[in-house]
């Protein structure tokens, strides 16, 4: 299984360690900077040169072996992320392997959402449809693999409810224990129900998902619990291959720009890796542009480099009905501020109106998505109106939950009940006939067919009208 051992290295001081050698918190006792995981052969994404006696994977034989494990029977060579292992060489025996068949995730294309950016060209790779609903797990079955190997018994995260929902999975299918910090009451109910189904211990803090983290990172180095948020670097080695796939999706053509959501900010620099990682082996010519969106009301990414061109973060009291990126003291904006400059991409905000109208035409393509994910076209929109994206260029958006997670969002929005008629008087005439055009509240009528028929005709001659 191993092509190369691993090592850690400190993101800010260059420092690099075993991979055993790492503290609870995975942070550089020196100077508090996160790792990234490097291999002999790799090129990380600031800069540094592989070792000079390092042998390069052969590129055109290992993609000759991804493709050919697709129709292998084993676990590891159905999972969408360890059919790519020689590029994540992190458990020392394969067996520790623990996998729910993640990753395969299919490539859409959104002409219709293309046409609404005002771009020719728009694919979504839904990395919603993983077994846990989120892009999560092909994080988390990396990570937790290693945790298994290492035998840790416990395994811990603080989340907004998708890592929760991911980690508790794995851990329950690996019979590791799992512990879940969860803010009280932000987060969506479909998240709460699967850590409780995969039998976490469900812990709601009275306070967010900050707090949430404060609170694990003390208790991690006073109990021996396995920390699995994404300052764990592991789980970038698997969120990493998303990249592989999208390349191997699109028969090895490099879109211009690849455009994912900004939460705790580990998911851009997790792509930026592995497109990197696959320039530096040869396989694909360039890198494309990341660009990495933000709620407003969580938005501290956004304010430092508005406000101090990325010299330091400006934390903020998040709040917005995207609850998966409800986070304003994120943990990871160093490596994402690292992932936007090394590929050019560019960081951008969207309303809560722009997020719901986003998402309802991602839904109405028949693809749907949960209100972060859709914070990506909302992203897209402003960055084409900038001059930033051009028309002809081709852009894939990160579409990283499922439409089922937070169905009380949609249902409220359909109904018009999302925002509160101040919200809805702030938005201008065009905005409100969008709104209205795409919602399709439900209809509640007699169990008679003469009714429902003049239901239909009415319905009809309204959308003739339209
Ligand atoms: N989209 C969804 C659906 C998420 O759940 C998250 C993060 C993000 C985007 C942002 O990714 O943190 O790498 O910038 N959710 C975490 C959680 C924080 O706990 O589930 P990021």
């Amino acid at each position: 299984m191993k092509v190369a051992t691993h090592q850690l290295r400190c993101t800010e001081c260059g420092t690099r360690i075993t991979g055993s050698a790492v503290n609870s918190i995975f942070r550089c006792p020196d100077c508090n900077g996160l790792y990234d995981v490097i291999y002999p052969w790799s090129s990380i994404p600031n800069g540094d040169t592989p070792a000079s006696d390092s042998k390069l994977p052969n590129a055109s034989a290992l993609r000759w072996l991804w493709q050919e494990r697709r129709t292998s029977t084993m676990p590891i060579d159905q999972s969408g992320v360890w059919r790519f292992r020689d590029l994540l060489p992190i458990v020392d025996n394969p067996e520790n392997v623990v996998t729910l068949r993640e990753g395969n995730t299919p490539l859409y294309d959104l002409p219709r959402c293309a046409k609404a950016a005002g771009i020719d060209w728009l694919l979504a790779k839904h990395q919603g449809l993983n077994p846990t609903g989120s892009f999560k797990d092909t994080g988390m079955t990396a990570a937790l693999s290693v945790a298994a190997e290492r035998k840790f018994e416990w395994v811990a995260c603080a989340s907004t409810g998708n890592t929760s929902a991911a980690m508790a999975a794995y851990a329950a299918r690996a019979g590791l224990r799992s512990i879940v910090f969860i803010p009280e009451g932000k987060i969506a109910w479909g998240k709460l129900s699967q850590s409780m189904d995969y039998g976490a211990l469900t812990i709601q803090l009275k306070t967010d998902f900050d707090g949430c983290v404060r609170i694990l990172t003390d208790l991690v180095t006073r109990f021996p619990i396995y920390l699995l948020n994404s300052v764990n670097p592991y789980r970038l080695e698997g969120q990493k291959t998303p990249a592989f796939e999208l390349l191997e999706q699109l028969e090895w053509q490099v879109p211009e720009h690849v455009i994912v959501p900004g939460g705790n900010l580990a998911n851009g620099s997790a792509l930026a890796k592995g497109f990197t990682e696959m320039h530096h082996l040869g396989l694909i010519p360039r890198i494309p542009r990341i660009s990495i969106i933000q709620a407003e009301g969580a938005n501290p990414l956004y304010r430092s480099l508005q406000e101090t061109g990325g010299q330091e973060l400006i934390p903020v009291k998040a709040n917005t009905r995207a609850t998966a990126i409800r986070i304003g003291n994120p943990a990871s904006w160093r490596k994402a501020l690292r992932a936007l400059r090394t590929t050019g991409g560019w960081c951008e905000q969207a309303s809560e109106q722009e997020i719901a109208l986003a998402k309802a035409q991602i839904g109405a393509e028949g693809v749907g998505c949960e209100p972060a994910s859709a914070v990506t076209l909302a992203g897209l929109k402003k960055l084409v109106a900038q001059g930033k994206i051009t028309r002809e260029e081709r852009v894939v958006l990160i579409l990283t939950g499922h439409t089922l997670k937070d169905s009380d969002f949609t249902i409220n929005y359909h109904r018009n009940e999302l925002f509160t008629e101040a919200e809805n008087s702030q938005i201008d005439a065009a905005q409100q006939s969008q709104h209205a055009a795409l919602r399709k509240p439900p209809v509640v009528l007699e169990a008679d067919s003469d009714i429902v028929l003049r239901e239909l005709e009415a319905h009809m001659r309204l959308t003739q009208l339209a």
